[in-house]
């Protein structure tokens, strides 16, 4: 099927928006991470098999400048699980794509250093030329939107220039914020882990904006509910 510039199917005329899972793990009281920002460590064996699982369906990973900073290679250890891919007509690892809207993320943070997939590297007009320059060598950096990233834009340009039909969004919660606004989230995978976090400035799952009244607030339908050792895992879709 032939593609034109706007990320569209050129005999359908619609456009080729791949499909979105987003994957987080949660506190009994919705935090994705204590006040102090630290790397989510309330994880599992079980639940990091589950996570790289789903990470092995996705054609593209994303994930916001902070929770980067948490990886080493946003890859895929199993070498079963990269067979399976192979098999199927996928590239090893996923597409690697972390959203900075500003170019604050510092490049020599180690996710910069993993060669294991294409790195893009997406942020908004607001990233000055001398911040673009420090990437050069390390990823391909694209603007997509213009004070933050425009998330429909950039699925649009993950369908169409890089054919990927699933994307997994594996957060933090302010890239969730906008994926959710966006009305792009179609299912949603969580880990409820049994801890209590608490504190006011914790992020929960969904940061940023939100949905300032509960009308407009995105709907889940249960797909899923499965108990593991220690943690409900739950699988809803949105579209
Ligand atoms: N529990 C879990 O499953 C889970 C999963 C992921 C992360 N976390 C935790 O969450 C914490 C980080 O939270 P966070 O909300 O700060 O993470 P985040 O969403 O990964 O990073 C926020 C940064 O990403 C960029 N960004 C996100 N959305 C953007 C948009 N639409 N347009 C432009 N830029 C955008 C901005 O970077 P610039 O400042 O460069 O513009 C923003 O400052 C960490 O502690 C991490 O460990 C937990």
């Amino acid at each position: 099927m032939g593609l034109n510039a706007g990320g569209r199917s050129a005999s359908l005329g619609v456009p080729m928006r791949p499909r979105v899972l987003m994957n987080m793990a949660m506190s009994f009281d919705g935090k994705a991470t204590s006040a102090s920002r630290e790397p989510t460590e309330f994880m599992s064996l079980e639940d990091r098999r589950r996570m790289f699982a789903l990470r092995a369906r996705a054609d593209a990973l994303v994930v916001g400048a902070a929770t980067a900073l948490d990886y080493d290679t946003m890859g895929i250890p199993d070498p079963r699980l990269r067979a399976v891919r192979l098999r199927r007509g996928q590239r090893e690892h996923p597409l690697r794509v972390i959203v900075s809207g500003s170019l604050g993320v510092s490049p020599s943070a180690k996710i910069f250093r993993a060669p294991v997939a294409p790195l893009l590297l997406i942020h908004s007009r607001r990233a000055s030329r001398a911040r673009r320059a420090r990437f050069a060598r390390l990823a391909h950096a694209l603007e997509c939107g213009r004070d933050e990233v425009d998330v429909r834009r950039l699925l649009d340009l993950l369908g169409a220039e890089y054919r990927c039909r699933t994307v997994l969004c594996e957060g933090g919660p302010t890239l969730n914020d906008a994926f959710f606004r966006a009305g792009r989230v179609d299912e949603l995978f969580v880990t409820l882990a049994p801890r209590v976090v608490g504190g006011r400035t914790a992020p929960t799952l969904v940061e940023g904006r939100g949905f300032p009244r509960l009308a407009e607030a995105p709907a889940g339908e249960l797909v899923s509910c499965h108990r593991g050792k220690i943690e409900w895992f739950l699988h809803y879709r949105f579209r």
